[in-house]
């Protein structure tokens, strides 16, 4: 297993380009099982949880292949196959959007049921309520979810949720509708753009779907979707995570390829801390001079402030000027980076689904250990800024949704290091 040794106080400076987004890949990926020949996905990114989704639909008769260029290359050529088990859904709970594209096309599909993680509870009842609604017939047998239909008929389904819209879910019942008889309504859709981007792919392959990205997203079923070829969008999550990077070591970054159309709450905030953000020709210029304002920042569905940012900014109010509160509506016990924040140095204390941050002067560099992929990435930026020498251990976690971390932030000007470890 690898470390990454990072030794903070260089300021970030230089140009990154940001790379296509791993969530909105994962389910377009997932759509190629619908079509009735290959499918090209450009600006797919080098990531862990690719890799994964490429060896699921391995064994679900999609033969797919990552070339050079960052396309991957997907072809539907063995439709018997309608399991997806349990080694192969454990290591990646985005497995799950296999779902609905198996029982539309295959009209049968066993997937094992992902389970919890470190980010909370996380249930699928959103997914199995949306696809019975379709006509689906659900059981839950040995850990698995056993859903079949000969043909799925549409509906009009509400998909909100105790916390709001699912992403997974929209992007499960939107692909499954696709291929139903008649049309599908689906309020308190997520409005995520990873949604409207898989809409787009989904329309290329022939589909008939309006609205996706707003709350109400309308499909018409269609006999039959053929392949086609889509451009990932780029990942807002990666360039949140450069920008906050950049900001927090009084840097200055230019990211190329940054989309601030999706990344609006994330700008808004900065601002209000002190950052300087702006946009000019497709790029996003962000530069800064800690220590920032503390301020409250709740994580809400898009168009809020990402969950999956919440840790990182989390990193850089450690050490902002006053006290703030961060409150994540979305996953409220996605908090385990508080303790390894708090061995850095930082001063932080959990008060129900929220946190509240006295900020410090200075965090000292430690031994971190990373649980999941975005507190990784808060645990390498809190190292950025820290005194001395921090090593966060367990890092395959950042290799599943950041290509290439430390090679990008060292020509930045970072001092990191990717390392074996023998710790853990
Ligand atoms: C996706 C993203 C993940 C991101 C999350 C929220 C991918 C591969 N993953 O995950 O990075 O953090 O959106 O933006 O795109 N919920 C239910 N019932 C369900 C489904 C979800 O109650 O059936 C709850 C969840 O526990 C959570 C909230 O709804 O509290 C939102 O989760 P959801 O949008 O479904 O997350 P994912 O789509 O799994």
């Amino acid at each position: 297993m690898d470390k990454l040794v990072v030794r903070g106080g260089n300021r970030l400076s230089g140009r990154v380009k940001i790379n296509g987004s791993k969530n909105s890949a994962l389910p377009i990926m997932a759509a190629s099982i619908l079509g009735d020949g290959p499918s090209v996905i450009e600006n797919v990114p080098r990531l862990r949880d690719i890799r994964s989704m490429l060896s699921i639909l391995d064994s679900l008769g999609v033969q797919g292949c990552h070339r050079d260029d960052g396309s991957v290359t997907l072809e539907p050529v063995d439709t018997s196959k309608n399991v997806a088990d349990y080694a192969q859904v454990r290591t990646m709970r985005g497995s799950i959007c296999v779902l609905g594209p198996l029982l539309a096309k295959r009209g049968r599909a066993v997937v094992s049921l992902p389970g919890g993680c470190v980010i909370g509870v996380r249930p699928i009842d959103l997914h199995l309520k949306g696809l019975r609604e379709l006509g689906a017939k659900i059981s839950i047998e040995r850990g698995y979810v056993v859903a079949e239909a000969e043909r799925l008929a549409g509906a009009e389904i509400y998909l909100g949720g105790a916390f709001g819209p699912s992403v997974l879910a929209t992007a499960n019942i939107m692909m499954a509708a696709t291929l139903a008889e008649g049309e599908t309504i689906i309020d308190c859709a997520a409005c995520e753009p990873e949604i409207a981007d898989l809409a787009k792919f989904l329309n290329a392959m022939g589909a008939k779907i309006e609205g996706a990205g707003s709350p109400t997203v309308v499909i018409r079923g269609v006999e039959k979707l053929a392949g086609a070829r889509h451009c990932v969008m780029q990942d807002r999550i990666e360039a949140g995570t450069y920008m906050i990077a950049a900001a927090s070591t009084g840097g200055e970054i230019i990211m190329e390829d940054a989309n601030p159309a999706h990344l609006g709450a994330v700008i808004d905030k900065l601002r209000l801390a002190g950052v300087s953000i702006e946009k000019a020709n497709g790029s996003l210029r962000v530069a800064g001079s800690p220590p920032y304002k503390a301020m409250d920042v709740t994580m809400l569905p898009y168009p809020g402030m990402p969950t999956d940012l919440q840790a990182q900014m989390m990193a850089l109010l450690t050490v902002s000027d006053g006290i703030s509160v961060v409150t994540d509506k979305v996953f409220p016990d996605r908090f385990m980076h508080i303790a390894e924040l708090n061995r850095m140095g930082a001063d932080i204390r959990k008060e129900g689904p929220s946190a509240i941050i006295r900020g410090v002067e200075r965090l000292s560099g430690s031994h971190v250990m990373a649980s999941d992929l975005r507190a990784s990435a808060a645990l390498v930026l809190a190292g950025l800024v820290a005194d001395g020498e921090t090593e966060v251990h367990r890092v395959y976690h950042i290799d599943r949704g950041y290509e290439r971390i430390e090679e990008r932030l060292s020509k930045l000007g970072a001092d990191i290091h990717r390392a074996e470890d023998d710790e853990t």
